[in-house]
């Protein structure tokens, strides 16, 4: 049988180049091998605050650009989480066998709520709703950037711990792993680099969203930071901008960051970012003409209705077991 993979990303803002690279690109070249499932997770953007008709309109544009991105719904489920209810339901339980204290530790959290004037609930169980999701589908790998690493741990534990507590003879729930790529883990941001690349970031010259038009993604490219040294190398410490610079080039051309030290040793900055223009536009172009003709079409909402159907059998016979190990029911 085929291991299952499950993955989503929020419609909290036009996906980055970061979301890319660290997973919706991975997203596609895992469905090959394994039984994927893909959602939109809409309910975990409403942990802050979201403008009802931009959210909607944002939870459509996500699906077209999976669909952009090369997932093939004849290979992998892709649905909206708020479509298929039993992701809250489990959420409920997942919250009930975890601890505050395990969630205000976590990293995003303290993060998150440092920005919100109003810190919600919803923000601080934002990971084990992130945990129903991943355990319903028994997914036992998690195509994700580095950020969500934390996020796993949890989920291993709470895995472990309903296993030993509700179902010790034979574990119900599936261990999982994270699958992060080697490079392009945590794209940072062009504006400050040692910070992560956000599509929730104020600051629009700071990421590259995956729908930008070619001027502008030379023009921020060209206002990327960078450092006074001139030399194109990878030293993530002393150099945190242009080594950011080089895995966008790397992750976007499929050539080893190595391979491209050599061959701009000799250059200036502004050739290097240049030629780094050409190949983010040389990736992102064609999703985004596919992204335009999927928008106006039928397809997209035929994929996404059939996908929660078919992502709701899953996830309620999974739902009823838990319920069941736990007593719940009469
Ligand atoms: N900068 C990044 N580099 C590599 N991977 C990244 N991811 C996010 N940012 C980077 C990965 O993208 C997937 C989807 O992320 P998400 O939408 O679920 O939420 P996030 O991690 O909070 O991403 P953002 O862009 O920072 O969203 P906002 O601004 O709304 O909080 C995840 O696998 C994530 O690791």
């Amino acid at each position: 049988m085929k291991k299952k993979v499950f993955s989503g990303v929020q419609p909290s803002g036009i996906p980055t180049i970061g979301n890319y690279i660290g997973a919706m690109k991975n997203f596609v070249t895992l469905q090959d091998e394994y039984e994927c499932t893909y959602c939109i997770v809409n309910q975990h953007a409403i942990t802050v605050p979201q403008d009802p008709q931009e959210l909607k309109e944002r939870t459509r544009g996500l699906a077209a650009l999976y669909l952009a991105c090369g997932l093939d719904p004849k290979k992998s489920i892709i649905f909206v989480q708020s479509e298929v209810p039993a992701h809250a339901q489990a959420a409920w339980i997942v919250q009930c066998n975890t601890y505050i204290g395990e969630l205000e530790r976590m990293t995003q959290y303290k993060d998150k709520s440092a920005k919100q004037e109003a810190v919600t609930a919803g923000l601080l169980t934002y990971p084990p709703l992130m945990v129903a999701d991943i355990i319903l589908y028994h997914s036992a790998l998690v195509p994700v950037g580095e950020d969500q690493k934390q996020h796993l741990e949890l989920t291993r534990d709470f895995v472990q711990r309903f296993n030993n507590r509700y179902s010790k003879k034979k574990p119900l729930l599936v261990m999982p792993e994270p699958y992060i790529p080697k490079e392009g883990a945590r794209i940072m941001s062009l504006q400050d680099p040692t910070s992560k690349m956000s599509k929730s970031d104020t600051n629009q010259k700071g990421f590259i969203s995956m729908l930008d038009t070619p001027a502008a993604i030379r023009k921020k490219i060209k206002s990327a930071q960078t450092d006074s040294s001139g030399k194109i190398e990878y030293d993530k410490e002393n150099k945190p901008g242009i080594s950011n610079l080089l895995t966008i080039f790397s992750a976007c051309t499929g050539r080893s960051i190595k391979e491209l030290e050599i061959e701009f040793a000799d250059s200036g900055y502004g050739a290097f970012k240049e030629q780094l223009a050409d190949a983010v536009i040389a990736e992102l172009e064609p999703i985004q003409n596919r992204y335009y003709e999927l928008l106006e079409s039928d397809e997209l909402d035929e994929v996404l209705t059939d996908g929660a159907k078919r992502a709701a059998v899953i996830a309620n016979e999974t739902l009823a077991k838990m319920e069941a190990a736990m007593g719940l029911g009469r």
